[in-house]
């Protein structure tokens, strides 16, 4: 436990309610949740299924028309042929990842993880008694990937894409090398893929298209579908696991929450996917209107904006570098600004790094640039 750090925004969190119950006015951009509600056919799907009374335990994998379902959205949105059988739900992709880890990590076992990255991933593995090793995880890295790929013990490789908190999208063919040398060792690659579906620029891919045998991939209903706090999500697994997960899965979980498998089936119908495309178009205004605002202001970020997630991960203007964990208090308490520290993601330069979470709209995001102009030009911390 005393591995185990605690999410610094909750912090961060914290103190910005109790400002905004003080009276102040805080522009939010530390959340990692969509700030739309679930889609109303999701809802109102949920509100039958309480109707006609399913409150009951489902089978631990989770309903067949929902597993049929993904399955069919695979094919369908990405020309991806998946057997339902090795369709995993679960709840949320923090469920499918606990599965996942939990019949692949063995003690001592080690396993390569974005740094910065997503941190509850680091605390998982450790938790099954096995060891992670961080890897920068910028575009510039391959060298880095490919040397890890060379460490004895190594379990497998898990990374994010699009990932948290960069926004970057690994492409599908630096992906199919990296599974290709996993595979050939008898190692295994996680692909974490939950936020699948936002992306700009290019049409989303799934890992699932290289391969089905030392691949997982770990889905989620939060982002994209904006379901967070249904907490329902997938895996799709190699066959030869699935009955292991399904042993773990009876045991951690015994099931997925029934009423969230019941809504989460209409989260594939056309009129709910056209509207999470017309929220997807939104998220886009937003990253560019926040980029372009960021870097204006001095912010250090890619050349061109990140094409997937609601986050940028951005540089500290030169005079804080190293400071962000200040930065982010003083931005807060002095300006009403609530942004993430990098620390939150790991140790590869984080300090000198802050996320921002465009999961609030475009006015606020104009609102939140002016009050950050202002305190960069006051001194700040
Ligand atoms: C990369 C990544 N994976 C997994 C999760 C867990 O999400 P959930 O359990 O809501 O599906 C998150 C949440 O922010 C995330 O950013």
């Amino acid at each position: 436990m005393q591995r185990i750090a605690p999410f610094r925004v909750m912090e961060i969190l914290a103190r910005a309610q109790q400002m905004q119950k003080a009276g102040k006015d805080v522009v939010h951009m530390e959340v990692g949740e969509p700030d739309f509600p679930a889609p109303q056919a999701i809802n109102a799907a949920a509100c039958a299924a309480l109707e006609r009374g399913q409150t009951h335990y489902t089978p631990a994998l989770g309903i067949t028309p929902l597993r049929e379902a993904i399955g069919a959205y695979y094919r369908e949105r990405f020309a991806v042929e998946v057997d339902p059988a090795r369709v995993v739900v679960t709840p949320g992709a923090s469920g499918a990842l606990q599965l996942v880890l939990g019949v692949l990590v063995e003690a001592g076992d080690l396993v390569g993880i974005q740094d910065p990255g997503y941190p509850c991933n680091r605390h998982m593995i450790e938790l099954y008694g096995g060891r992670t090793l961080g890897l920068p995880a910028t575009g510039a890295s391959t060298e880095l990937w490919s040397a890890a790929l060379a460490t004895d013990g190594l379990r497998g490789i898990m990374l994010a894409s699009p990932a948290n908190p960069t926004g970057e999208v690994m492409p599908l063919e630096h992906l199919e090398a990296l599974y290709q040398v996993l595979r050939a060792g008898q190692r295994y690659l996680i692909v974490d893929e939950i936020y699948q579906g936002l992306q700009y620029g290019a049409p989303p891919e799934t890992a699932l298209a290289l391969g089905s045998d030392h691949l997982f991939v770990i889905n989620s209903f939060s982002k994209f579908f904006g379901m967070t706090g249904y907490r329902i999500g997938w895996a799709v697994v190699p066959e030869q696991w699935v009955d292991p997960i399904e042993r773990l899965a009876q045991n951690l979980f015994l099931a997925p929450p029934t009423l969230a498998q019941h809504a989460a089936l209409h989260a594939f119908d056309d009129t709910v996917l056209a509207e999470l495309e017309e929220r997807r178009q939104i998220f886009e205004q937003r990253r560019d209107r926040l980029y372009a605002g960021l870097k204006a202001l001095g912010f250090r970020l890619p050349d061109t904006p990140p094409s997937g997630a609601f986050y940028l991960y951005a540089g500290l203007p030169e005079s804080y570098r190293g400071n962000g964990e200040a930065f982010c208090r003083e931005l807060l308490e002095q300006a009403g600004v609530a942004v993430t520290p990098g620390i939150d993601f790991g140790h590869h330069q984080t300090a000198d790094h802050v996320r921002f979470a465009y999961t609030t709209d475009i006015d606020r995001i104009e609102l939140g640039l002016e009050r950050i102009s202002d305190f960069l030009e006051a001194g700040g911390p």
